[in-house]
């Protein structure tokens, strides 16, 4: 089987999780902390550095931006959270927008980002509690690969995939060095064509009597 391959990589739309979400088809989104790397994940798949936004002040991502990809799937992504800066009424418009937005039913796998380097705080545990709750398909990433050894990355990778409460492993990934690119493709690629394989099966699925 051929490699799978971005060709094409657009944004599409910001939304605030209050409705005017894109016409629906696969949907991976990323979550994590603030500062921990999603928008340079996107930047760095997409191979356009200038996708999504990026700053090294945390708190750059507001809201939900939809990116297309190869004009069939989205790879959505989302603000941050353990942003301390934030005022109260910040946090609860972004805690209402995660709950919204992954309550929605839209999303069909998460990738949830830790950095490699850093133990889970509270809240990423919360985050991977919620994800368990809602049984949303997932699979963590430990970003910010380049500032560890080679030889020590895998193995802090799964170490903190276990601390936050999941099955012991973490794909490293650097948007630095582009580490890790070539696997987490290949994961993606196998969980949008499993999902346009079983939306297509649906679709042929005979009409019931009303
Ligand atoms: P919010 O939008 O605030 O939630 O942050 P984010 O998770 O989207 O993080 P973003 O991609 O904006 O990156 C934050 C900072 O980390 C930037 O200064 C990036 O250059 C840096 N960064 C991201 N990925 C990597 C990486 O793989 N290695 C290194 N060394 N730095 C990285
Ligand atoms: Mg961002």
């Amino acid at each position: 089987m051929e490699p799978f391959r971005i060709k094409k990589a657009a944004f599409v739309t910001s939304v605030n999780g209050q409705g005017g979400y894109p016409e629906k088809r696969p949907e991976l989104a990323l979550v994590g902390r603030s500062n921990v790397g999603k928008s340079s994940l996107i930047n760095c798949l997409t191979g356009n550095g200038k996708l999504a936004r990026i700053s090294a002040a945390p708190g750059k991502t507001r809201l939900i931006n939809y990116y297309l990809i190869n004009d069939s799937f989205y790879l959505v992504d989302l603000p941050g959270y353990g942003f301390a800066q934030r005022s109260k009424g910040e946090r609860e418009s972004w805690g209402k927008l995660m709950e919204s937005y992954l309550t929605s039913g839209r999303v069909d796998h998460l990738l949830l980002l830790l950095d490699i380097r850093h133990e889970p705080t509270e809240e990423d545990r919360q985050m991977y509690q919620f994800l368990l709750y809602y049984n949303i398909p997932f699979t963590i990433v430990a970003t910010k690969a380049d500032k560890v050894a080679k030889s020590k990355r895998q193995q802090a990778a799964n170490q903190n995939a276990k601390l936050v409460g999941a099955p012991p492993w973490g794909l490293p990934f650097s948007a630095e060095t582009r580490d890790g690119r070539e696997t987490l493709l290949e994961r993606l690629g196998t969980i949008v064509s499993e999902k346009l394989v079983s939306a297509q099966e649906n679709e042929r699925e005979p009409l019931t009597e009303p």
